[in-house]
């Protein structure tokens, strides 16, 4: 379409010619970007084209293909003149034509029954159950789009890839001439850090990723009501790397952790609003980055209530000890913490043994959770542990010594 930037993998999809076309990929490769384009392109194609976009749940279809379809929307002139209205709260974009572009998630194979279409998009189809796209799938006139990250095999290996009418593209980063410099350093990073998580996330292969360094976490609707503030956690990042920050709080001996806002670009100002908007008051205890006193001086001069994070040799996995005695129970709203634990490994050689140090990168909101962990629960934790050990304490490996613990 005149008017949108597009990429090989826009012509790719554009021009497939299968019911189902699977866009298998390592990160920033431009799936996402692409599949929605050629959408967009279908609803303005023909007169009443009923489109459906499918994620996990709502909150992951904002932070991801829904946001990407807006700024899609927003960047085209043409585009604004064939969309007569977007209906933010049912997420429907309505064409001139009378064709719709609705984004939706779906409880089960029951409730994915509802209604008929002429193209279906999964996004990130791993974490959308088999038996949904099924359904879905069935009343898809046209194609069916899926993309993914291939952590691991899962339905679309088993029940779609190598069938007659389904389509295999693979892409990566490589292919997305929209992905910036300082995007593209850190996903190659990865070879250095865990194999198997370049190939997964670097060449869009299938891999098996497993062994998490937290393994503890679970997925919650929401923060009890009675439960304790304990504190913000706060990473600083600006042109390549987010400014991260969750809010942590306890209850029944359990943590529960909220992101308030995960973004590039923001000033020490832009935090402070940020604060404010997410209802952080200035008595709260915000523990950031030790590595930028500057930022948390100033801060701290707005009348936030800041203190940096105990750094020093050890602390890393000292706090990742400290993590993984918790139930850690994260709100479904924070799409951008759970993505980062999916990935949060310890590093490997190349033979893809492992090491006693997990990897750094992808963890702009898991470092602050470990800031937390430091500041806030360290003290009771190594007075209990001490008190268990029923040796003289040697000198273990960090996972060792929570191995014999536990
Ligand atoms: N045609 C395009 N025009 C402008 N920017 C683009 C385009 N395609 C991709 N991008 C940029 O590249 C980024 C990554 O693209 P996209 O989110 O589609 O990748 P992805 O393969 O879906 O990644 P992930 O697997 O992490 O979801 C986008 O956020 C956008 O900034
Ligand atoms: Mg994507």
């Amino acid at each position: 379409m005149k008017g949108l930037s597009t990429s090989t993998l826009f012509q790719q999809n554009y021009n497939a010619n299968t019911h189902v076309v699977v866009n298998q990929g390592g990160t920033s490769s431009g799936k996402t970007y692409a599949i929605l384009q050629v959408l967009f392109c279908m609803a303005c194609a023909e007169e009443g084209m009923v489109i459906t976009v499918v994620g996990q749940d709502i909150p992951n279809l904002k932070a991801g293909a829904l946001r990407d379809a807006l700024t899609i929307y927003k960047n085209s002139a043409l585009l604004q003149r064939w969309v007569a209205n977007y209906n933010r709260s049912d997420r429907v974009f309505e064409f001139v034509n009378g064709s719709i572009i609705e984004f939706n998630s779906y409880h089960d194979g029951q409730d994915a029954k509802s209604g008929k279409r002429d193209y279906l998009f999964i996004n990130e189809a791993n974490g959308v159950d088999h038996a949904i796209y099924t359904e879905l799938a069935l009343r898809t006139k046209r194609r069916v789009y899926i993309d993914y990250n291939p952590t691991a095999a899962f339905w679309v290996h088993d029940k779609l890839l190598g069938k007659p009418d389904v389509q295999l593209i693979i892409s990566d980063h490589r292919h997305n001439p929209f992905c910036d410099d300082g995007m593209r350093k850190r996903i190659e990073a990865l070879k250095e850090e865990n194999i198997e998580l370049w190939k997964v996330y670097a060449r869009g292969l299938t891999g098996k990723v497993t062994g998490l360094v937290l393994g503890n976490w679970h997925i919650c609707e929401e923060i009890p009501e009675h439960a304790k503030r304990l504190a913000c956690g706060l990473d600083f990042g600006f042109t390549n790397d987010q400014t991260g920050c969750i809010e942590v709080f306890m209850q029944n001996g359990q943590l529960w952790v909220k992101e308030l806002f995960y973004e590039r670009g923001l000033t020490n100002p832009d935090i402070g609003r940020k604060l404010t908007e997410n209802g952080v008051d200035k008595q709260m205890l915000i523990i950031a980055d030790s590595a930028e006193p500057k930022s948390i001086e100033e801060l701290r001069r707005m009348g936030w209530n800041m203190t940096g994070a105990m750094k020093g040799p050890g602390t890393v996995n000292l706090s990742i000890d400290i993590l993984k005695r918790y139930r850690i129970n994260i709100t479904r709203c924070s799409v951008n913490l759970i993505a980062e634990l999916g990935k949060y490994k310890w590093k490997t050689d190349k033979n893809g043994r492992t090491f006693n140090e997990p990897m750094d990168g992808f963890n702009h909101l898991i470092d602050p959770l470990r800031y937390i962990a430091l500041n806030k629960l360290r003290v009771n934790t190594i007075r209990r542990s001490r008190s268990k050990l029923p040796w003289k304490e040697p000198n273990f490996g960090a996972r060792d010594y929570d191995m014999a613990l536990f």
